[in-house]
């Protein structure tokens, strides 16, 4: 077999003629003359068909292929008879790479999400997930060219950090240390360690991010972050990638506008450019993404305050597991009823209290509530988290000070408040998020080719 591989996905582009593709063997069935079998090489939803003859030197041992046995196939390619295929290979050679023994585990029948979980390392080789990472690896593509044609540039932000950018305190710890003691004193002393002092693996890019803005203009920062939150939810892994924009000369207002561009773009983007792997997701996972791409895609995301939002929850007399009160963090089941129930569509909640946001927010003029924006929206909650920054470094450092703050480790940050401040803004998108939302899927674990969450690291 001298020609090059073809990939299926690039087969509809060819003419009839010779051609070599490789791939693994979802079904087989034998007639008298022939055998028939769906090849997927994974490279895109379809299976192309492939005839082998009797005549074939080694069709006994083409008799033997089972399920998931992996083949190169060299033949003709012609127009299929059959229906709901261009294309079919009869095949003039085929050699038989690996036979995949009975106990494969992915025989011919429909799998749960559950059991799929336990097999991570083989569950990107069956429709759905083969789908879902398609479309994953699109959409990663989609953000840069969101951006490129945008103008921004894009940072590459340190994942190991010194400093806690959300001052939530859920950060992993990145040490050289013996946890039985570093020596000394026989207990754990950071001077002793690689850095010299204590550090993390990144919660966000943002504070870097910020710097590059406040040269470059348009930035973003696109990378893995970790949180060591330990909630065992459909919604959080330790380990997730975060898209986080940053624009100088950028309000709250052009934030939000930015970010309700942001998503229509990428849904837009995902339908057009994934639409066979979408309509798997379409048509057998969640039959109302269409309702919902309509939404996203034509109506304008709503905008309100938090104080508002606090207000609708509370007349819905709904009730909550966590009671609604103005000053507490909005939980999971409220943001949804907001987005799902009350504006059954996206909605940007703005200027929440000080007190439940990082320090870095810019203060409004109440003294009281900041210039922070989450977007919400239905199946999942918040998407999206932002604000306007603190430009000025008066109020900053008084934040700062009322938060325990030390302005001395901080020193670089403030210096970008010192020398030519401006207004700036940006957010947070979580990528597995927005995955969640345009594929349906309900369980951020499937998302995400291998899920951390508090008490599992496999694969
Ligand atoms: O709202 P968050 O915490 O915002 C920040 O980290 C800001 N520094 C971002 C910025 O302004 N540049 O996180 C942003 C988004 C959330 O809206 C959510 O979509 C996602 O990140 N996210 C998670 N996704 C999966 N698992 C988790 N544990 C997540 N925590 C946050
Ligand atoms: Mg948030």
């Amino acid at each position: 077999m001298k020609r090059t591989k073809i990939n299926v996905v690039l087969v509809l582009e060819q003419t009839p003629g010779e051609i070599l593709i490789k791939g693994w063997v979802r079904t087989k069935r034998d007639s008298k003359e022939f055998c028939f079998m769906e090849i997927n090489d994974g490279s895109c939803l379809k299976n192309i068909q492939v005839i082998a003859n009797k005549d074939l030197k080694n069709y006994s041992d083409i008799k033997t292929i089972t399920t998931g046995t992996s083949v190169a196939i060299a033949g003709q390619l012609v127009a299929s008879p059959g229906k709901g295929q261009k294309w079919e290979i009869q095949a003039t050679d085929i050699e038989i790479i690996n036979i995949a023994p009975e106990s494969y585990p992915l025989q011919k029948k429909r799998h749960s999400d559950e059991f799929l979980r336990t097999i991570a390392h083989l569950r990107p080789r069956t429709n759905k997930y083969g789908a879902a990472f398609r479309i994953r690896s699109e959409m990663v593509f989609a953000i840069h060219k969101f951006y490129r044609e945008k103008g921004f540039r894009y940072l590459t932000a340190p994942l190991i950090t010194g400093s806690d950018a959300e001052g939530a305190g859920e950060m992993f710890r990145v040490t050289c240390l013996d946890p039985k003691g570093s020596g000394k004193q026989g207990k754990m002393d950071f001077k002793d360690d690689f850095f010299g002092q204590e550090s993390n693996l990144t919660v966000s890019g943002q504070l870097s991010a910020e710097m590059f803005a406040l040269a470059l203009g348009d930035v973003y920062t696109f990378g893995p972050t970790f949180r060591a939150e330990n909630s065992n939810t459909s919604r959080h892994v330790a380990e997730f990638w975060m898209l986080e924009p940053e624009m100088a000369f950028c309000d709250l207002k052009e934030n939000m506008d930015h970010g309700e561009e942001l998503v229509k773009t990428l849904t837009r983007h995902a339908i057009n450019e994934c639409s066979e792997d979408m309509n798997l997701f379409t048509s057998f996972v969640d039959k109302s993404l269409p309702k919902l791409f309509d939404t996203l895609l034509n109506t304008q995301f709503g905008r309100i305050s938090y104080t508002e939002a606090i207000d609708i929850l509370i007349k819905s007399k709904k009730k909550f597991e966590f009671p609604v009160e103005y000053g507490t963090d909005l939980q999971s089941e409220h943001e949804r009823y907001l987005a799902e129930v009350y504006f059954e569509k996206p909605v940007f909640l703005t200027d929440y209290p000080k007190q439940i946001k990082p320090f870095y927010m810019r203060m409004n003029d109440d003294g009281k509530t900041v210039a922070a924006m989450d977007l919400l929206v239905p199946g999942i909650g918040e998407l999206i988290g932002g604000s306007q920054r603190e430009e000025r470094l008066d109020v900053l450092e008084k934040r700062m000070d009322e938060m325990n703050l030390s302005k001395k480790e901080y020193w670089w940050y403030l210096d970008s408040r010192r020398f030519g401040s401006v207004p700036h803004s940006g957010f947070g998108l979580g990528f597995e998020r927005f995955l969640m939302m345009i594929t349906g899927i309900n369980n951020i674990r499937d998302v995400i080719p291998f899920p951390r969450t508090p008490g599992s690291i496999d694969f």
